[in-house]
């Protein structure tokens, strides 16, 4: 094989430290390599590899996106053909051939080849990139390597990192003579990045706040920030929202010398939604400004162009509007300036009401930091941020590990599908709560995606094999499962549900303090849609307006719309994404069920499906309680009716259900949630019988009184079932023979 022409770019930290890196890689099983963001770890290491006689090479990127432009990046500073000697595996897409010795790929792609190649046996050399980012994939495939190295004496581990605590890394893997492994640190020169704190008058932040926020207080900002902002913009008013800010941030900076703007954003719709604005403020100015989203979803194409130089003419400044896919993984060329929204769509479960969720959150101050750090890569910037320093100083400093953010389902369910074994065995770089791994082994169980035979290792099921290819809280998935079997149409009323329940509420309630009729108003708008036997039915009849609304309206005229409905249109569109997100991993199997019907499916078949995920959140009307609710007369306290729940819990159905009224005799609910008393949230009927069909074998059955029936000419005995402790059915007659 022909050897490519190394060259190192000169200017690169990297560069400068490559042969103090060789040296480690030669002498050292693990290697990590700290440094700045941009310092060019990414692109030159695998070069270093190469030279040191490595053959075949795996690089992990935690982005799809990254993987991709990465190889490219690569393959054109070896000057070799994409595919050739630098490839990349992502999923649906491979672009690797038998000359491959450096593999881009996502970390989810090597985590799968654990399966087939148990000691990874393909690879000399793995690079664990963005290790700091401490995604539940890295923290698998470090948990992994840790185990199979001593088995792999020739196989080297490189892991890089921002300069964010390298040493849990290198503690992680201390050597048998008790060593750590080695920090190779590569220091960038960076360049000051003045940080201007502009938050957003937003009703919810104090006067206080946005006034302390607003001067930048104890920081030397260089000037009065609100009074610069206004004096530019006299008609103006402080802007109210995201995009707006962004729009006045960029106002500020066309008064700075030029320099291209990266835009940091939660998500893809909300760059869609500042692209336009941008776009619009920018359209009769006579320098014009290029504006390059960049996110996953993006074509190879659209995504390549922030990484080209521009075509338009007379260009005044390009702004990139990114997800936190430009914190640390790509370095965008030519930044000066950031303005940063400080937050980005964070996956986190929530033990309190046992969902996973993907909500946009702050992001810490480890991730603003590296934010800013963008606009100081070439020369000194500047750094907006759309917060104020307050709520800076009062962030989490690092983001916490994904392992902690995420439902132990999910995490036990994987690590079974991985067959790594005993969990509690796994060498974890922080390990999951022992409690915690009890409670999800149990949810796997009441979800059938687990088998625990007496005495041997818990097995995963079909239904959980299904479950653990769909990132989401595993009821739900156990949901759609479901719902797929039922056939087509059922699972095309359970899709937008599922979606709803993973996100906020999309109905918002005016606070206490608005004035009655506003609150009386949003009440109103909200009641349309109420089915009163299944809070469900109520989802699915806000999606059906949601979605006619949308097809209808503009997309301003939509958003107003969501206003003056009190629906939160952030989360409205959430929904949307979500939802078309859940329809691309689950599809019915052509033959299943019934054929697709026109119109809304069987409403009890929609509930079964549900059901099949929510098993041990039933609950059947306590009557003691029920009685005494329905005969007060009106106008006096009414007592509200409980349930009897799973595990000897009590609940009462939440106050905002379309069911708080009715009291069925027995109702499952998405969420049971403690507050000052238990309540279920989102709750429907439902016919304990479908509990008891879908539990099997978790469904416990008492034979009591057996008697012979001269009616029957049979031996006959009641029977109770139980589930979790609930009585679904107290009572019921079997017959055992009949004699003829
Ligand atoms: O990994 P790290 O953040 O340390 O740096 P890198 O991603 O290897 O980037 C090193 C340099 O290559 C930066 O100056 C990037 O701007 C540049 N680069 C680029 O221009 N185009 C790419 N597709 C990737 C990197
Ligand atoms: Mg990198």
């Amino acid at each position: 094989m022909s050897s490519p022409v190394i060259v190192y770019p000169p200017e690169l930290p990297v560069s400068a430290a490559r042969d103090e890196i060789a040296a480690a890689i030669r002498d050292h099983q693990v290697v990590i390599v700290a440094g700045a963001t941009g310092s060019g770890k990414t692109t030159q290491l695998p070069k270093i590899c190469l030279e040191l006689g490595r053959e075949r090479i795996a690089h992990t990127q935690p982005r799809r996106l990254a993987a991709r432009t990465i190889a490219e990046r690569v393959a054109e500073e070896l000057h070799v053909e994409l595919g050739d000697l630098v490839g990349y595996k992502v999923r649906f897409t491979d672009q690797v051939s038998d000359a491959t010795r450096i593999a881009l790929m996502t970390d989810g792609i090597l985590l799968n080849e654990i399966h087939r190649d148990r000691l990874l046996r393909r690879y000399d050399t793995i690079i664990i990139d963005e290790a700091h980012e401490r995604s539940l994939n890295v923290d698998f495939l470090l948990g992994y390597l840790h185990r199979i190295l001593p088995e792999r004496p020739d196989l080297k581990l490189i892991i890089t990192s921002a300069t964010i605590d390298p040493e849990s890394f290198a503690a992680h893997f201390t050597s048998r003579n008790g060593e750590p492994a080695p920090i190779v640190e590569v220091s960038g020169r960076t360049y000051p990045v003045e940080i201007r704190y502009r938050p957003l008058s937003d009703a919810d932040a104090t006067p206080e706040e946005s006034a302390a926020g607003g001067r930048g207080r104890g920081r030397p900002a260089g000037r009065d920030s609100v009074k610069s902002l206004r004096s530019s913009e006299p008609a103006a008013t402080e802007p109210e929202d995201e995009v707006g800010a962004i729009v006045a941030a960029l106002r500020e900076l066309d008064r700075e010398a030029p320099g291209d703007v990266l835009v940091f954003l939660p998500g893809e719709a909300e760059i869609r939604d500042a692209a336009e604005a941008v776009r619009g403020a920018y359209r009769s100015s006579t320098s014009p400004v290029e504006v390059l989203p960049l996110y996953g979803r993006l074509s190879a194409a659209e995504q390549h162009r922030v990484f080209e130089k521009s075509k338009v003419a007379g260009l005044r400044r390009r702004v990139v509007l990114a997800t936190n896919v430009a914190e640390t993984s790509l370095t965008v060329p030519g930044i000066k300036y950031v303005i940063d929204a400080g937050t980005a769509r964070i996956s986190r479960y929530s033990a309190r009401s046992k969902v996973q969720r993907l909500p946009i959150e702050a992001v810490s101050q480890a991730s603003a930091n590296q934010r800013s750090g963008r606009a100081g890569r070439q020369s000194s910037g500047i750094a907006i941020r759309l917060y104020s320093e307050d709520d800076f100083e009062k962030r989490p400093e690092f983001t916490e590990p994904e392992i902690l953010r995420t439902s132990l389902a999910s995490v036990v369910l994987q690590m079974l599908s991985l067959g790594f074994g005993d969990i509690t065995e796994f060498p974890f770089l922080t390990p999951p709560d022992s409690r915690g791994v009890k409670a999800a082994f149990d949810l796997l169980t009441e979800i059938g995606a687990v088998d625990l035979p007496r005495g041997s290792q818990p097995r995963l099921t079909r239904v959980g094999r299904e479950i653990s290819r769909m990132p989401m809280d595993p009821r739900f998935a156990r949901m759609l499962v479901e719902a797929a079997r039922a056939g087509s149409d059922v699972l095309t009323a359970v899709t937008p549900i599922v979606a709803g329940l993973s996100i906020q509420d999309v109905r918002e309630r005016p606070s206490a303090d608005a004035p009655q009729s506003v609150r009386d108003e949003a009440d109103r708008m909200h009641a349309r849609f109420v089915d009163p036997t299944s809070d469900f039915l109520t989802l699915v009849n806000l999606w059906n307006h949601l979605r006619e609304q949308q097809k209808e309206l503009g997309s301003s005229a939509f958003r107003r719309m969501c206003r003056s409905e009190h629906l939160n249109y952030v989360r409205v569109r959430e929904w949307f994404d979500v939802h078309r997100q859940l329809k691309t991993l689950v599809k019915a199997p052509k033959h299943s069920g019934r054929p697709a019907t026109e119109g809304a499916p069987d409403p009890d078949a929609v509930h079964r499906a549900i059901l099949a995920g929510l098993l041990s959140q039933i609950g059947i009307l306590d009557e003691r309680t029920a009685s005494t609710s329905k005969n007060k007369a009106k106008g006096e306290k009414r007592r509200i009716a409980e349930y009897r729940g799973a595990r000897g819990i009590r609940f009462s159905i939440f106050p905002g259900s379309g069911l708080r009224r009715k009291s069925p005799q027995a109702v499952m609910a998405a969420e049971i949630v403690e507050t000052s008393r238990t309540y279920a949230r989102t709750v429907a009927a439902i016919d304990p019988a479908w509990a008891e069909a879908l539990a099997g074998d978790l469904a416990k059955r008492q034979v009591t009184e057996p008697h012979w029936s001269k009616d029957a000419g049979a031996a006959v005995a009641y029977e109770k079932v139980t589930l979790f402790g609930v009585e679904i059915i107290p009572k019921r007659r079997v017959q055992f023979a009949r004699i003829d």
